[in-house]
């Protein structure tokens, strides 16, 4: 007995190492999202999911950028949360309750395209279906070519739910494998359009709302290398230097970090370009004068940071700048104070609004507080996880919860006020934890006060090129 109890243990161990061996070259990360993790996700969906349904995901479309190139693909992220899977040309079914589809007992499918040596010298190594228990943890791996004759009846599920069918999916001519036939057979199977997609995004927001021990690990460090892009930002910038190069600065830290991706365009917007919101084009040289706006975000395994530093081009705060800056600073921290669970998610816009309000009237930049919106046109916060502006369902603040609160003032060139303040853009941008007592702001790392920026501007960087 004792003999067999080793044996046992032995050929499990060396079925794990034969497994981890056959994929060591598919990813090389050591700190991705373990299986477990998305195992749990599916897990809680499930559970929310009712009794005789069935959910279905497709994997995000690829989507041509001019002639035979493609824009580097991205997971949608519903999709990745609950595979970590991140191929093109894919599909997860999830069922409430076991299925017995041809004699396959299973409660979960994930379709994938097969493996192609030939293809993957090209484009990369695929998982292939063998892979996709012992890699991912998904209970049944199938070929994106078998859904076609799949023994399944979907007309026997009280619900069929899904999300809105990916959009711009090419087709290969005559190929079952690409994702516009997975998407096509699916609606030939169940017959139409006839589901809402908004029971299952409710579903997912709900989930993606409240961010996992092991999301913050992640979003943690998302954020942390972007305070660091922007404190080395602040070390770098000189007048005469071009907007690009701040980007490329910045996306340096990112990538140096680890970053796959930016979570969204950098916006590194100077002088009249700090007044456009989402300005992306960087193109301008840095003048003097110039007040900056740089909002970025690393994207680490899939989630995105979202931060935003102001500051002067030439390392010193006009009165005015300086008047603007600390107005903005005040509106933030009063929006800070007020998250907390229970708190309702509007509640930082209105007391940020209120206060850049009456210091916008005090200035006498503005003749009415009513005039706010002319100088501060949007809102404070929004969610933050796997997208830059994450899901929402609900209103009201809870533990687990990351969202930014980001006031802003903006007046471009011919306002109506005194021209002392124009081509004057300011937005400061942090991310908050809720947490059980009140909240942590995740980005305190990069400096905030008129004096801790100013004294950094001072120091050096091996990116401060005088021009
Ligand atoms: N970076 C976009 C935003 O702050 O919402
Ligand atoms: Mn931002
Ligand atoms: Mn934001």
């Amino acid at each position: 007995m004792r003999l067999f109890i080793y044996l046992f243990i032995v050929v499990l161990y060396s079925s794990g190492n034969i497994s981890a061996q056959k994929y060591k070259y598919y990813r090389y990360d050591t700190d991705l999202l373990p299986k477990e993790f998305h195992k749990g996700r599916r897990e809680a969906l499930r559970k929310m999911l009712p009794d005789k349904s069935v959910a279905v995901f497709f994997s995000a479309p690829v989507r041509n950028r001019s002639g035979d190139d493609d824009y580097t693909f991205h997971q949608e992220p519903d999709f990745y949360y609950l595979t970590g899977f991140v191929e093109e040309n894919s599909m997860l079914i999830i069922f409430k309750e076991e299925q017995n589809i041809g004699g396959i007992k299973t409660n979960e499918i994930l379709f994938i395209e097969d493996k192609d040596p030939g293809k993957e010298v090209w484009t990369g190594r695929r998982l292939g279906k063998d892979g996709v228990t012992p890699v991912l943890g998904i209970k049944t791996g199938m070929l994106n070519t078998d859904f076609d004759d799949l023994k399944l009846d979907f007309k026997k599920f009280d619900k069929i739910l899904h999300l809105k069918f990916p959009q711009g999916a090419v087709h290969e001519h005559g190929s079952k494998a690409d994702l516009y036939s997975l998407v096509d057979q699916f609606k030939k199977k169940y017959d139409g359009d006839k589901e809402d997609p908004f029971e299952l995004f409710e579903d997912m927001a709900k989930l993606r709302m409240i961010k996992q021990k092991e999301e913050l690990t992640l979003m943690r460090k998302a954020i942390d290398m972007t305070c660091d892009a922007e404190k080395e930002v602040m070390k770098s910038i000189v007048p005469g230097m071009y907007e690009y190069q701040v980007q490329s600065i910045l996306e340096f830290e990112f990538k140096w970090n680890g970053s796959e991706y930016v979570g969204f365009p950098s916006i590194c917007g100077g002088g009249e370009n700090s007044c456009i919101l989402h300005y992306e084009s960087n193109r301008k040289k840095l003048n003097d004068k110039d007040m900056m706006v740089v909002d970025i975000g690393a994207e680490y395994h899939g989630y995105s940071a979202d931060v935003t530093r102001s500051m002067p081009v030439n390392g010193k705060f006009s009165e005015e700048q300086k008047a603007i800056y600390n107005l903005v600073f005040k509106a933030q921290a009063e929006g800070i104070k007020l998250c907390k669970p229970g708190a309702s998610f509007f509640e930082p816009n209105k007391a940020a609004k209120k206060i850049i309000a009456e210091g916008l009237k005090e200035l006498g930049i503005i003749k009415s507080e009513d005039d706010v919106s002319k100088y501060f046109m949007h809102g404070t916060s929004h969610h933050l996880g796997l997208d830059v502006h994450d899901v929402q369902t609900s209103y009201e603040l809870v533990s687990g919860n990351v969202i930014t609160v980001e006031p802003g003032i903006y007046i471009p060139e011919g306002s109506d006020c005194d021209p002392k303040w124009w081509n004057i853009g300011v937005r400061i941008e942090d991310d908050v934890l809720i947490t059980d007592n009140g909240c942590e702001v995740l980005s305190a790392k990069a400096p905030r006060t008129i004096e801790v920026i100013e004294a950094l501007m001072k120091e050096n960087s091996i990116f401060k090129i005088q021009h």
